[in-house]
């Protein structure tokens, strides 16, 4: 077991990537804190964490709030003791014309996608300080480097992600403290058929290099490997997890 003795919080873990990644985590030996804003949503990956032998525990919390983002580092504090991994991996999308985009839907994208990795790091980080160091994991996205069409508030917010993660991998690497970024293509989930039944053509997987959608274990996969004593010489890096899309379609 590649994780066993630690403890990790994976934001929007309620479905998903977020909860493949927390029962990859568990099944590794990591105690899981799984927040979700949809806490009916955490209480099922934690029990399915359950029934396979692992410990996790449901938290609900708004990661675009510095009191959600801190309720997650203090549910680990009180339930472990310890905190060795971070996932950012919550975000919403937004598919729509520059003109068309309000306000209010520019900040919620903002808030929720980039803001929330800065107030959860900003919690984490004297925790696993103390704790003698650990892993950040932000889960940005391929749109962060090649966006398509209707992206512009989206693709903003993850390319902040990326720069964030370079940046701090800077301030946090004397701590004994990794962060690395995962920018995935599309991935089989709720909001990537959501975000495609916006898009006014049909979207042609077969037309990408590996000629399919990815699942959510894939990326979940690589967060994994990030987090683990594997990566223990990777900081600032950002690993596209997307069948090839930034590179181009044959
Ligand atoms: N699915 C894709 O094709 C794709 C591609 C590139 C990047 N991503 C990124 O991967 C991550 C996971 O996406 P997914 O496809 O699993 O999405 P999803 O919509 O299936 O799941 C997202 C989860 O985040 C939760 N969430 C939303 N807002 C939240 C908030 N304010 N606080 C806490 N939790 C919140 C939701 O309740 C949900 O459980 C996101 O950051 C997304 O931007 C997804």
């Amino acid at each position: 077991m590649r994780l066993l003795g630690t403890a990790a919080v994976i934001t929007g873990a309620g479905r998903g990537q977020g909860a493949a990644t927390a029962a990859l985590f568990a099944a590794e030996g990591a105690s899981v804190v799984v927040g979700d804003i949809d806490l009916d949503a955490a209480t099922r990956t934690a029990k399915t964490v359950a029934d396979a032998g692992g410990t996790a525990i449901a938290v609900h919390a708004d990661v675009s709030t510095a009191n959600g983002a801190e309720a997650l580092i203090e549910a680990a504090s009180e339930n472990f003791g310890r905190l060795d991994a971070l996932v950012n991996n919550a975000g919403v999308a937004l598919f729509k014309q520059i003109e068309d985009i309000t306000e209010e839907e520019w900040d919620r994208v903002v808030d929720i996608d980039l803001k929330s990795v800065f107030l959860t790091c900003r919690a984490a980080i004297p925790l696993m300080r103390a704790t003698g160091g650990g892993s950040v994991v932000n889960v940005a996205s391929a749109a962060a480097m090649k966006p398509i069409r209707l992206q512009t508030a989206y693709a903003a917010a993850k390319a902040g992600v990326v720069q964030f993660t370079r940046a701090l991998s800077l301030d946090v690497g004397g701590y004994g403290i990794r962060a690395n970024c995962v920018c995935p293509g599309p991935i089989d989930t709720e909001m990537l058929h959501a975000s495609l039944s916006e898009l006014a053509s049909p979207y042609d997987a077969s037309r990408l290099p590996l000629g399919r959608i990815g699942k959510p274990a894939e990326v979940g996969a690589v967060s994994l490997f990030l987090c683990s004593p594997e990566a223990s010489y990777m900081t600032g890096a950002v690993l596209t997890v997307d069948g090839g899309t930034s590179v181009g379609t044959r």
